[in-house]
């Protein structure tokens, strides 16, 4: 199916964007924290056509399914991120009109690769164009966060919007998420990204998810500051009651590993961090599953491998390693052939096998 057989005319204007991956800085952003993510090859397009029965039409080629929206009832799945998008223009005071739109998209699902943010940047890039709305891309990332938290139900930081908006995929993008200070910075040297999904879809992920968030907010309202980014000696964590003295140490250190990045380090340290990073996730902050542990120790000791970690959210979903340049295919079989070992089923992403092959 495409456009045209689904709306029975073609689209006025299409945009994309891309999924991220996470290098380092994990559940930092909600605490006014710092993250350091990378756009994906795999991206997300919309292509966008006025409807003319006064009803949005929605239709996901990779669902093959297609929503109407008929009573301004927010819908479920793919159709919340993009009527979520377009109530949250209209609550800014843009006038949007009924729309077709046509959604396909690379980006694994489920993964922790930003699926969601990279549909909603894409869907306000794409309104953008269209309607010749006079919004740059950081209030797009801002959009599509809102639209995020008040149409999907989690209660994220601005990380994904932002890396969906801004970066690239040859660079890192640093970003201060209370500030939203940010700096582009070129990847590690002799090095490149490994992403493979763990085959374990993540589950309880929104409502994990959320109450992590609310046990930050809790720590920083007993430690009498705005945020945990405002910490950067651990040792002052040390005084609040469990789970919320693990919690908060995950976040102090896990900021202090991306400010030491930003100081320059070589690939070798780089990739310590990332260990260490996982290490905090998967103790202090309890956002790891068995295969993800499993997956990032095999990772952790493949000679070529700097250092592996979970990435995104967690609770399932896959890991990033830092690897030497060029090895990435190969240490991506042996490592799977491993994982098939220990009873999973892992799945190369970075480097995207089909989007090189098509190229
Ligand atoms: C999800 C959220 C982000 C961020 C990460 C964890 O991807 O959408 O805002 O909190 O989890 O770092």
């Amino acid at each position: 199916m495409d456009f045209q057989q689904v709306f029975g005319k073609p689209p006025e204007t299409q945009a994309s964007a891309p999924g991220r991956v996470n290098l380092l800085g994990e559940h930092t952003d909600y605490n006014d924290g710092f993250v350091l993510p990378t756009a994906i090859p795999q991206s997300t397009t919309v292509e966008l056509g006025f409807s003319s029965d006064g009803h949005h039409h929605f239709y996901s080629e990779n669902l093959n399914e297609e929503v109407s929206i008929l009573d301004n009832h927010t819908p479920s799945g793919f159709a919340s991120y993009i009527f979520g998008c377009i109530e949250i223009l209209q609550k800014a005071g843009h006038t949007i009109p009924s729309l077709s739109v046509y959604v396909k998209s690379s980006v694994p699902m489920g993964s922790g690769l930003s699926s969601s943010a990279a549909l909603e940047v894409a869907t306000l890039r794409g309104l953008r164009q269209l309607l010749k709305l006079p919004i740059d891309d950081v209030e797009i990332a801002q959009f599509a966060q809102q639209a995020e938290i008040q149409y999907a139900g989690v209660q994220c930081g601005i990380m994904d919007q932002m890396a969906s908006s801004l970066a690239d995929t040859e660079h890192i993008l640093f970003l201060d998420t209370r500030t939203l200070e940010r700096r582009v910075m070129p990847l590690p040297e002799k090095a490149e990204i490994l992403v493979i999904d763990s085959g374990v879809p993540r589950t309880l992920a929104t409502s994990g998810y959320n109450q992590r968030r609310a046990e930050c907010e809790e720590a920083a309202r007993s430690l009498g500051v705005k945020a945990l980014r405002d910490i950067t000696d651990v040792e002052v964590t040390e005084k609040l009651p469990e789970p919320l003295r693990r919690r908060a140490r995950h976040v102090v250190t896990e900021d202090n590993r991306v400010l030491e990045v930003l100081q320059g380090v070589t690939s070798e340290r780089f990739g310590e961090l990332m260990n260490a990073s996982h290490a905090s996730l998967r103790d202090d902050y309890e956002v790891s599953v068995p295969a993800l542990d499993t997956l990032v120790e095999l990772l952790q000791k493949t000679p070529g491998v700097f250092g592996a970690r979970l990435t995104g959210a967690g609770f399932g979903g896959a890991s990033v390693a830092l690897v030497a340049a060029g090895e990435a295919r190969s240490i991506a079989t042996h490592v799977l052939e491993q994982y098939k070992q220990a009873g999973y089923t892992g799945q190369i992403l970075v480097p995207s096998l089909e989007l090189s092959d098509a190229a």
